[in-house]
């Protein structure tokens, strides 16, 4: 479980990454990473941590038990390019469900990293219990992380109509894609 971390890892385009849970350290980090966030993906952001003051109560209150963020670093020179967070349930009837979301750096996308950080989440989330991983996408705005979470064997559960508000006050679906966590996962 988390004593298997820091784990080294290399992306299938040959970057050399080291996936670990986030550490009050890398605030900084952290900081540098989320700026790189474009403006047009910031508005849907469900925990909008782009604002320094809130990384950083964020960063003060980190409790693995209720939300297990990850990063992707950079070996070569420490760089945080994707983070992932499994946001847990403290309630026994939800225990067995957890919410994921992730970010890449636009720079190292479609290089394998998204896939590496919530592949290695899915084993860890199996072993902490968690039986079905749920994912949340915005129609029409995250519909290549919807073609990303397809490849990773989530499938489309449900849709909550008009859910979500665009910047120009239009509405949005948010589609529910759920994976079902095989016991047998750490088995591999
Ligand atoms: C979605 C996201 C996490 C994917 O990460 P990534 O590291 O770029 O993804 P990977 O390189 O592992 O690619 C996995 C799959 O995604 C899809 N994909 C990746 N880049 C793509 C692109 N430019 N166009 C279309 N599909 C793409 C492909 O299906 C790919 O599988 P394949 O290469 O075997 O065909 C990343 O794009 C991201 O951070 N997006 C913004 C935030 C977001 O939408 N988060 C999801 C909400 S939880």
């Amino acid at each position: 479980m988390l004593e298997d971390y820091p784990k080294k890892m290399v992306t299938k385009g040959g970057l050399s990454v080291v996936l670990r849970p986030v550490v009050r350290e890398d605030e900084e980090a952290l900081r540098t990473m989320l700026s790189q966030i474009p403006e047009e993906e910031r508005w849907f952001l469900r925990e909008n941590l782009t604002d320094p003051e809130r990384l950083h109560q964020w960063i003060e209150n980190l409790n693995y038990e209720h939300v297990l963020p990850m990063v992707a670093v950079k070996e070569e020179d420490g760089e945080i390019i994707a983070n992932l967070r499994l946001y847990r349930s403290s309630s026994g009837c939800t225990a067995h469900v957890a919410h994921v979301r992730i970010m890449v750096v636009p720079a190292y996308r479609s290089q394998k990293v998204g896939s590496l950080i919530l592949t290695d989440a899915a084993k860890l989330a199996t072993e902490l219990g968690v039986e079905k991983l749920i994912a949340e996408f915005v129609s029409g705005v995250e519909n290549m992380a919807m073609k990303a979470a397809d490849r990773l064997d989530f499938h489309h559960e449900a849709v909550l109509k008009d859910y979500v508000l665009d910047p120009q006050g239009g509405c949005r679906d948010l589609i529910i894609m759920v994976k079902n966590l095989s016991r047998e996962w750490h088995d591999f």
